[in-house]
């Protein structure tokens, strides 16, 4: 049964799911993150009479998501989840960076307790929205015994934070579980889990992120027919430190690319292959040098290595 007396607190950044727009039935035309979380929790009914606390961070599109944000995000989630009577926390988002600020807090934030973020791909105004429902499966699995780590409840499923990635730029069912699929599923009130919760191993570079404005620059490529290397080259000429190219198929990269990663490796920057492919990653070590981000996609590839890069300053 759920935890009905702890205190859950609810962190807002904007995004659709906090989106008006002018006419109900405009679902593209609007402006996301035009409410804070507070009149979110407010218009829910069945979140009345409960134990919680609502606070604004943000009022973000979330494709304008940013370094220091993230920073103050996982502060204020850090210090909520250290409060004794706080049984987890809840963040509401965009959906277009969510599989972003899923994967760093996943690698970043010690989370004993569950941090379950959530989001909507219809604005509040709209005739239907998603995003009540989707706030109130996030409150639940919160609440949930057992409950730990950071999770995603979007549409029903549960992902963990290593797996979500978004599929479709409109539909409301908008996110997968890449091969791992869903954690598990909300029904009626109810978490039904498919595995445990994930072990979530932070990455060394979490004890002393420092200011994010020091944060080692980390770029994607895409490869592509007509690549050309000069963009990879304008990258670091701009002062990437890390540049990940999301190559096509397993990893592959087109030779224009190759050319130029090599330069950037010997001017002391780091290029890493990821897959552009929605699923798999990249298997096995291709023949050329360039090291593989295995099955992280490209966004949770560049996070990774800006955390390497930091790690590495020590
Ligand atoms: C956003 O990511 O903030 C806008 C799009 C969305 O939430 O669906």
């Amino acid at each position: 049964m759920q935890n009905t007396a702890g205190r859950v607190v609810i962190i807002g950044t904007g995004g659709t799911i906090a989106g008006t727009a002018a006419r109900a039935d405009d679902l593209v035309g609007y402006t996301a993150g035009a409410l804070g979380v507070e009149q979110l929790v407010a218009a829910l009914p069945a979140l009345a009479g409960q134990a919680l606390e609502a606070h604004t961070l943000a009022q973000l599109d979330s494709s304008d998501m940013d370094h220091a944000t993230w920073a103050a995000l996982r502060e204020g989630v850090a210090a909520q989840l250290a409060r004794p009577e706080v049984v987890g926390v809840v963040v509401t988002h965009g959906t277009d960076t969510l599989e972003e600020t899923a994967y760093f807090l996943h690698r970043t934030l010690a989370a004993p307790k569950p941090v379950v973020l959530t989001a909507a791909m219809r604005p509040a105004t709209a005739p239907s929205p998603d995003g009540p429902q989707n706030l109130l499966d996030a409150v639940t699995l919160v609440r949930w015994p057992g409950a730990r780590g950071v999770a995603v409840a979007f549409g029903g499923q549960v992902y963990a934070g290593t797996d979500l990635r978004k599929v479709h730029g409109f539909r409301i069912d908008a996110f997968d579980g890449g091969d791992a699929g869903p954690l598990g599923v909300v029904e009626d009130g109810r978490p039904r889990l498919f595995r445990d919760w994930p072990d979530a191993p932070l990455h060394p570079a979490a004890q002393h992120l420092g200011e994010p404005a020091a944060w080692p620059v980390v770029d994607i490529l895409t490869s592509h027919a007509g690549a050309r290397g000069a963009t990879l080259d304008a990258l670091v000429a701009a002062g990437a430190r890390g540049i990940v190219i999301a190559g096509t198929g397993n990893g592959s990269v087109h030779q224009a690319l190759q050319a130029a990663a090599a330069r950037a490796a010997g001017a002391g920057v780091t290029v890493r292959r990821a897959s552009r492919c929605q699923l798999g990653g990249v298997v096995g070590a291709p023949a050329d040098a360039l090291p593989s981000a295995g099955v992280l996609t490209p966004v949770q590839a560049r996070i990774e290595l800006m955390l390497d890069l930091l790690a590495a300053r020590r």
